[in-house]
């Protein structure tokens, strides 16, 4: 296991698969690095592959805006992706470069150690819940792996893409707040 250093050298000079041909930017991940919670979504968008930055287009604004709902912010969770370059036209990432890329993003839950981790669609779901992981069926339901409560919320694309599924996306938040308030000890804004 690296440090976050090391981690982050490996990450931004990293050519295990295809994607490193085509990037801009190594997608590393942000937030705090004692983190509690950690989302993880599928790959680099273009916006992500320009600034180097995880979730700041459309789709990452949307976030920060669904997560202001219940009081989060990235001072306050950490967050990445499958892989860390862009997949060429905002594919799905494929096996081979998930494959490539797990490692690194498996050090990184090792050095944040969260006590929740929230897979943005069914790609991250698939690939650290279960692989047959169904997202119309199991958002929202949590399962424990490893001492670390896991579950899966629909991918902020596929909310701006389809509205009507945004109630049930806001149910799963309340439920991630209500995990929060049971498992997580910092100090979360609007809890008492
Ligand atoms: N979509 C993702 O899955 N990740 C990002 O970082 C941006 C958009």
């Amino acid at each position: 296991m690296l440090d976050w250093s090391g981690l982050e050298t490996a990450c931004r000079s990293c050519r295990k698969c295809a994607l490193a041909e085509t990037r801009h930017n190594v997608v590393f991940g942000e937030g705090a690095r004692d983190a509690e919670v950690m989302f993880i979504g599928e790959g680099p968008g273009e916006q992500e592959d320009l600034t180097g930055r995880p979730f700041v287009g459309r789709a990452g604004q949307f976030l920060d805006e669904m997560l202001s709902i219940i009081d989060l912010d990235r001072s306050q969770y950490f967050i990445g992706n499958m892989v860390k370059c862009r997949p060429p036209k905002n594919r799905d990432p494929l096996n081979v470069e998930m494959d490539a890329c797990i490692g690194y993003l498996r050090n990184q839950v090792a050095l944040i150690r969260p006590k929740i981790i929230v897979c943005l669609g069914r790609i991250a779901a698939m690939r650290l819940i279960r692989e047959d992981f169904k997202i119309t069926k199991e958002h929202g339901l949590w399962s424990e792996k490893a001492g670390t409560w896991m579950m899966a919320m629909y991918h902020p694309s596929a909310l701006l893409r389809d509205p009507r599924k945004r109630p049930e996306a806001f149910e799963d938040l309340k439920k991630l707040q209500a995990k929060i308030r049971e498992v997580c000890t910092h100090t979360y804004p609007g809890q008492s």
